[in-house]
C-alpha cells in the first residue's frame, strides 16, 4: 500500500462527524480511508452512514461493515470523500479513472463539503498534463458524440475493458471515452460547459468548482489545500 495514500486517507479521517450521512468516493485511495473508516466505526463508536459512488464503494462498505443509506433518505450529506486523478491550482479535478464518475458527482453535489484524498503526484499546474479527461457517453450516441469530440480537435478513444472483450460498461450501463487533448487544458470551466452540451454525453470526469479540501499524502505526511 502507498505510504502517501495512507497519510492522505488518515488526514481525512480527522473530518468524520460523530454521526450523520456521508458520501463514499470511488478508487484505491478510498479504499485506504474506508478500511480507516471502518476501524473509526468498530473501535469509537460513531454513527455514520455512507452513500456510495460506485459498485466499488458499495463493497467496500460492506467489506469494513459501514452502514449504507441512499440519496432518497439522505439528499443533503455532510461531506464526500473522494480521490481524484488530477487536482490543479483551484481544485478542479479529473475524475473517472476508475470508470466511476457520474454517481460520484452526483453524491458530490449532495454533499456540504467536498474532501479530496490524493497523493502528491497528482497535484498539476493544469489539468489533462498526465492524464486524459474522462466522459461517460450513452452507448447509442457514441457514434455522433465520437465525431463532434474529434471535430473540437480532441481526440476520443473508447474505454475498452480488460477481462471482457469490447467496451467498459459503467455502473450505469454506458460507455466511456478518454479525451486526448493536445495541450493541458486552460479553461476547463468552458470545456466542462461545452462537452456537456454535446446530447449524449452523460457526464463528464471534470469537477469544476466543487471541492472544499485537497488532503495531499507524501511518504512523510500530508498537506491540506484549501479553497
Ligand atoms: C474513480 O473513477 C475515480 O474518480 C477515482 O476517484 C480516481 O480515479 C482516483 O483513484 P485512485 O485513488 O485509485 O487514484
Amino acid at each position: 500500500m502507498s505510504e502517501a495514500k495512507l497519510n492522505a486517507a488518515k488526514s481525512a479521517i480527522d473530518l468524520i462527524p460523530d454521526s450523520g450521512p456521508i458520501g463514499l468516493g470511488s478508487g484505491s485511495t478510498v479504499a485506504i480511508f474506508a478500511k480507516e473508516l471502518g476501524r473509526r466505526i468498530l473501535e469509537d463508536g460513531i454513527s455514520v452512514s455512507v452513500v456510495p459512488s460506485s459498485y466499488q464503494a458499495y463493497q467496500l462498505a460492506v467489506q469494513y461493515k459501514i452502514p449504507l443509506t441512499n440519496l432518497d433518505i439522505n439528499p443533503e450529506l455532510l461531506l464526500t470523500v473522494d480521490g481524484a486523478d488530477e487536482v490543479d491550482k483551484f481544485l478542479n479535478l479529473t475524475k473517472g479513472g476508475g470508470g466511476a464518475l457520474f454517481q460520484e458527482k452526483v453524491v458530490a453535489s449532495a454533499s456540504k463539503k467536498l474532501i479530496i484524498i490524493v497523493d502528491d503526484s497528482k497535484v498539476v499546474d493544469k489539468l489533462a498534463t498526465r492524464f486524459d479527461i474522462p466522459i461517460e457517453v450513452l452507448p447509442f450516441a457514441l457514434g455522433v458524440v465520437l465525431r463532434k469530440i474529434q471535430a473540437m480537435g480532441i481526440s476520443p478513444t473508447v474505454r475498452e475493458a480488460k477481462m471482457k472483450m469490447g467496451p467498459v460498461v459503467t455502473d450505469n450501463g454506458n460507455f466511456l471515452l478518454d479525451l486526448k487533448f493536445n495541450n493541458p487544458i486552460d479553461d476547463p470551466p468552458q470545456i466542462a460547459i461545452d462537452l456537456k452540451m454535446i446530447p449524449g454525453v452523460v457526464e463528464t470526469g471534470l469537477f469544476i468548482d466543487m471541492t472544499d479540501e485537497v488532503h495531499v499524502g507524501t511518504k512523510n505526511g500530508c498537506s491540506i489545500l484549501k479553497r
